[in-house]
């Protein structure tokens, strides 16, 4: 059975996909889920560095290339999930041939229940090519007037392309007055919200160690919020576990965990 093929995508840079994908793949993986992540940003990618994952010998850009063969390109990362990282080095940059994704996503296609593609930000080339690589995608945003009207664009480039648009998820959400509110976002994009992810300080802690959020401090609040997108998407009840007591944190900060 093919899996279903799902790009991460944003008008704006920085809103957080290559978080989400590294997360919300880690959680699927932890839920029993066959799970593939593609790093579809040729120019940045980025994402294997937020998984930990070293000395990687084959990249996606040979594959793009025409230097090595796909198989030789997939990982295991964190939790089992499968991951396809791009190359960090110019050289292979300037060699690979971001078309050739598509022919790539034809092979993987059959391999997971699940494939996350983390796409570029923008619309030039290799941000289009990510949308078409995909069947559905889910528009990362931040709820700020910017952020939204850049996904618009995105959305309305996907649905032109033939993907289609499951939602929205609002990352690094505050609650600040200056936020636009989840029906106004809705309003706009004319797509469900599917996620609230909180500004959370423990996100740019877990990607300076190298260990998915999930996995680091799975109690977080962006963490949960991350692991119950992961269970809608997945169909699977799941319970939230309740926020650590201030007690306890207060512990944990003095302690190091043993409160
Ligand atoms: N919920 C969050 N709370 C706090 N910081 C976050 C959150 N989500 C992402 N970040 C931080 O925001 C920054 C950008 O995140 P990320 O790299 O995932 O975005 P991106 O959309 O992939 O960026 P790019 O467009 O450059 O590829 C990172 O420093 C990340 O740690
Ligand atoms: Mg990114």
């Amino acid at each position: 059975m093919e899996g279903r093929s799902i790009v991460f995508a944003s008008g704006k840079g920085g809103t957080g996909k290559t978080t989400m994908v590294a997360n919300l793949g880690v959680a699927l993986a932890q839920f029993g889920k066959e799970v593939i992540l593609i790093d579809a940003d040729i120019t940045m990618a980025n994402l294997s560095l937020i998984l930990g994952m070293e000395d990687i010998p084959v990249t996606l850009h040979d594959v793009l290339a025409g230097e090595a063969d796909m198989k030789d390109a997939i990982y295991e990362g964190p939790a089992g999930v499968k991951v396809i990282p791009g190359g960090l080095s110019l050289e292979k940059i300037k060699k690979a041939r971001p078309e050739r994704l598509r022919s790539i996503m034809k092979d993987i296609g059959q391999m997971a229940d699940f494939i996350l593609v983390d796409a570029p930000a923008g619309l030039e080339m290799t941000s289009v090519t990510a949308l078409l690589i995909g069947k559905e995608l889910i528009v990362v945003t931040n709820p700020e007037i910017s952020a939204i009207t850049d996904s618009l664009k995105t959305k309305l480039i996907a649905e032109k392309l033939g993907t289609l648009p499951l939602g929205a998820v609002l990352n690094r959400v505050t609650n600040e007055k200056t936020e636009l509110s989840q029906e106004e976002i809705e309003a706009i994009l004319e797509v469900p919200v599917l996620a609230v992810i909180p500004e959370d300080p423990e996100v740019k802690r877990a990607s300076a160690y190298g260990v998915p959020l999930v996995i680091k401090n799975p109690t977080s609040p962006a963490a949960i919020a991350i692991k119950q997108l992961a269970a809608k998407l997945a169909g699977i009840k799941w319970e939230a576990p309740k926020p650590e007591s201030p007690i306890k944190r207060v512990f944990r900060a003095l302690f190091g965990g043993r409160g």
